[in-house]
């Protein structure tokens, strides 16, 4: 039997001929390092050295938003009216000295976008985010016309060409999680009777017609799907594998499995026996995209070890491993797996057991160890939940006190 480390040292060709240099990427994980004018910041460039450093092959950063009035969070880096390549040169010269891949994750939050950032978002319809309680933070969203969506389309492709000009190698789009690519593909919240909602797959696919013409055909385009939304009558797994199916015919080269949204946060554990026992939470449906198409596929969720992540590769279901949260406490991981070292990625992040508070604590407990590496400082491995919480309450609404309103 192939030993872990060689199975993840091997190399990865992609269709458009580009070379992964191995099997551990780091996922796009949202920084909130931009400026006031949602400019990139040093700090963001030198997270991502200290990240390619650190040995992963492929770094897909966290999302930014192709329209600088729809934000998801505060500071996000957002792709401004005219934008120049050259705000993007020093982030994309980060992971030079490594034989790293640097791809930026393009988005738009739709609907997903809270109250202080939009105070009316815009999504395919008219459908508000979120059970009664989160309503308070989220403001019903009104439906795109179709020249808006056209437009948005538009930002996309013109996002893309500008991070390739400024040196980025790829580029993926974000399809998960129930922002905008997810609020189009589900029957929930795309009540539409024009062609964009007759065909809930043709905003994605038009998306990577228009970024595939915009980059060319040797630069990597990825998307990062839902496995499925796990919500009733939301998007489901039968029709997420007739997208993967499509998908692969528009020409893709990588395909970044994931699932839920931030109403069902199944992305960040499900809890479920069988993923806990085989460490990653999207593998059964892995093989069944595997099974509709022939494109690289990735899955993002769960990996902790070198033996779990070999014994993925080695059924065949995937070609990459997906890595978010461990590399916010331990950049260096990727080296040390493929070094050998006998470690494993640890899950630090406390509990109140709160659920509300807890599914918040998931990702500003990490956004916070992410700004200490930003920072060049080492992680706060014991950093507690209150004291993550009331970080969050004091710097998101000063942080949103500076953002223009959408
Ligand atoms: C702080 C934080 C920010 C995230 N931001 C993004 C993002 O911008 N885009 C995205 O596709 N996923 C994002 N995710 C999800 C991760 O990419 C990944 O799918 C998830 O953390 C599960 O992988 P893991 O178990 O290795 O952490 C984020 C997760 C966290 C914790």
């Amino acid at each position: 039997m192939t030993a872990a480390r060689e199975l993840l040292a091997e190399p990865l060709k992609l269709r458009c001929g580009a070379v992964l240099p191995h099997r551990l990427a780091k996922s796009a994980l949202s920084e909130q390092l931009g400026d006031r004018r949602n400019a990139p910041t040093r700090e963001l460039a030198d997270l991502y050295r200290t990240w390619a450093h650190g040995g992963a092959g492929l770094l897909v950063t966290g999302n930014v938003m192709v329209d600088p009035t729809a934000l998801g969070e505060p500071r996000n880096v957002a792709l401004p009216v005219g934008p120049d390549p050259a705000a993007y040169e020093p982030w994309a010269r980060s992971v030079a000295g490594t034989d790293a891949q640097l791809w930026v994750q393009l988005n738009h939050p739709g609907r997903q976008s809270p109250r202080f950032l939009s105070r009316q978002p815009a999504a395919p319809s008219a459908v508000p985010f979120g059970s009664r309680g989160v309503r308070t933070a989220f403001a019903a969203p009104r439906a795109l016309t179709g020249d808006e969506i056209e437009t948005i389309v538009d930002r996309f492709a013109l996002a893309a060409r500008t991070f390739v000009d400024a040196g980025f190698t790829g580029v993926q789009l974000h399809g998960a999680h129930g922002y905008l690519i997810s609020q189009f593909l589900s029957p929930l919240t795309n009540l539409r009777d024009d062609e964009w909602g007759r065909d809930r797959s043709r905003f994605l696919l038009e998306l990577v017609r228009r970024v595939r013409a915009a980059v060319g055909d040797a630069v990597p385009v990825s998307v990062k799907l839902n496995s499925a939304d796990f919500q009733r009558g939301g998007f489901g797994e039968d029709e997420s594998l007739r997208v993967v199916r499509a998908l692969s015919d528009a020409g893709i080269d990588l395909l970044e499995i994931s699932g839920g949204t931030y109403e069902k946060a199944v992305m960040m554990g499900s809890g479920r026996e069988s993923t806990a026992r085989r460490e990653a939470y999207f593998l059964d449906y892995a093989a069944k995209a595997r099974q509709v198409s022939d494109v690289a596929l990735m899955v993002t969720g769960g990996f902790t070890t070198a033996a779990g992540m070999a014994d993925a590769l080695r059924s065949g279901a995937l070609d990459m491993i997906g890595l978010g949260r461990p590399l916010t406490v331990d950049p260096e991981l990727p080296g040390r797996l493929l070094a050998g070292e006998d470690v494993r990625a640890e899950r630090l992040c406390p509990h109140t057991g709160i659920r509300l508070a807890d599914s918040l604590l998931e990702v500003q407990w990490h956004t916070q160890q992410l700004h200490r590496l930003a920072a060049g400082k080492p992680a706060d491995r014991s950093r507690g939940a209150w004291r993550a919480l009331v970080r969050t309450g004091i710097n998101d609404p000063l942080n949103a006190f500076r953002r223009v309103r959408a």
